[in-house]
């Protein structure tokens, strides 16, 4: 059944929040599993509904797959013989399954990726993904739906310039060039951290790659890759979105598990806002000494600048911060839909293109909102926290795809957020 958080506003965030492993690292991971044969196991992975459908893929795919989702750990068992189809049904449910690409290719020969379509926040093509597969010799093409990528006399590695930095794109080289003959040198990279998670795992199933991390990565292929055990990085998203939170109301938070030094971008327009970002012994610590936030701007590009998945949160805080900010949008076209919502709990702002301009309001006004997505989900139960009244955010099922046990995280914290059936009248 539907259900929507709600939020009652007034409290500051006080305490601290776990933050596990990074919902964009663990489904790549559990895509890259496929090009061993035999058990690899991760562990830190988040109990997010994201991995349920991602396990369904692999299992589709011929693999047993555990997952106990309280343990954090995922057992992947990849036979000989796997499948090289991933449906739309999956796709279509989670975006990332496209993550198969590279390591079906590497391994069989060929691969049946469904195109996932547009979705809420733009239309995020699959061009660089093919591009770069076909520089290492695969056939590709699109038929009912489905991108085919077929090398059925195997992979070889070339030099390949990305156009853009594209993190999918960057990963589905990188799990195809592993198997491939001869180096592949890939320029204008993607350098997230989870790129570097990615390169880790790869390099302990027996992957020769160097460069994770820079623009420019060089991987020698070899003949086979062996299963691993590996722990998933830290989630910087998660632990960006309670930085904010903190900022935004008023509070003082330790993110326990938060890794800073993969948040610099963020931390530093923390710091701006007036808030002091301290690290602690086990992540670091969020104290705006109960102070308003200073109105501060904010250009999203990719890693290392400010994270596109963070800007619906520096959106909320700039809407009760002193002042006003520009807020730019570089990655995706789309991705101002918390905007419109956050009008409608008084927000002040005006939409210009890739730019939106935010006049801070001392404080916002309760009402039902609609998350469309994980993060504006987020971000608009966070601005519940700092209107008057109640907020409900109904779509809870898009925050559980990036958040583990978000009610439970705010309660910690001190905050009114419960869970409640979305067919009950707003009150
Ligand atoms: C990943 C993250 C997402 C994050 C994004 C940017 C996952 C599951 N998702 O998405 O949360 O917001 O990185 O940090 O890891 N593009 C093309 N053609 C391509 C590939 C990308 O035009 O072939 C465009 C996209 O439309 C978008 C931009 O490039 O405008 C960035 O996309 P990309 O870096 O590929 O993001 P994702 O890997 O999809």
């Amino acid at each position: 059944m539907a259900e929507r958080f709600r939020v009652v506003g007034g409290s500051a965030l006080r305490g601290e929040v776990q933050v596990w492993g990074a919902k964009n690292s663990a489904l790549k991971l559990m895509a890259a599993a496929l090009l061993a044969v035999g058990r690899t196991r991760l562990t830190n992975v988040p109990a997010i509904l994201d991995v349920t459908i991602m396990a369904e893929l692999l299992r589709r795919l011929g693999c047993t797959v555990d997952y106990d989702a309280a343990a954090g750990v995922v057992e992947i068992d990849v036979p000989e013989q796997i499948g090289h189809r991933a449906d739309y049904d999956l796709v279509r449910a989670l975006r990332a399954s496209t993550a198969v690409l590279g390591p079906l290719v590497a391994r069989t020969g060929s691969a049946d990726v469904a195109i996932p379509g547009g979705d809420a926040i733009g239309s995020r093509g699959l061009d660089l993904h093919a591009a770069g597969l076909e520089a290492l010799g695969a056939q590709v093409h699109v038929t009912h739906g489905f991108l085919v990528a077929e090398a059925p006399s195997g992979l070889d590695g070339a030099d390949i310039r990305l156009e853009f930095p594209s993190v999918g794109a960057t990963e589905n080289v990188l799990t195809a060039a592993v198997l491939a003959r001869g180096t592949t040198r890939l320029e204008n990279a993607a350098r997230e951290p989870e790129i570097v998670d990615i390169a880790a795992m790869l390099s302990s199933m027996g992957a020769r790659i160097t460069g994770a991390g820079t623009s420019v990565i060089e991987i020698e292929g070899v003949e086979a890759l062996a299963p691993t055990e590996h722990a998933v990085v830290a989630d910087r998203i998660a632990a960006g979105t309670w930085a904010f939170a903190a900022v935004a109301t008023r509070g003082d938070v330790e993110v326990v598990g938060g890794v800073p030094e993969h948040l610099a971008a963020a931390l530093e327009l923390v710091r701006a806002s007036g808030a002091e970002v301290v690290t602690t012994a086990r992540g670091f610590r969020v104290d705006s000494g109960g102070r308003r936030p200073l109105a501060f701007d904010v250009a999203t590009l990719p890693y290392p600048g400010f994270p596109t998945d963070l800007q619906p949160f520096a959106l909320a805080a700039n809407a009760v911060a002193d002042g006003s900010a520009m807020i730019t949008e570089n990655l995706f076209e789309a991705r101002f839909r918390t905007v419109q919502e956050l009008n409608r709990l008084g927000a002040e702002t005006r939409i210009d293109g890739h730019h939106v301009m935010v006049h801070g309001v001392e404080r916002l006004s309760g009402a039902p909102v609609e998350a469309s997505d994980i993060r504006a989900g987020a971000a608009l139960v966070i601005a519940g926290l700092v209107a008057d009244g109640v907020t409900t955010v109904s779509g809870a099922q898009h925050i559980d795809r990036g958040y583990a046990g978000f009610a439970e995280a705010m309660q910690g914290l001190g905050a009114d957020v419960t869970r409640e059936p979305d067919d009950v009248p707003f009150v």
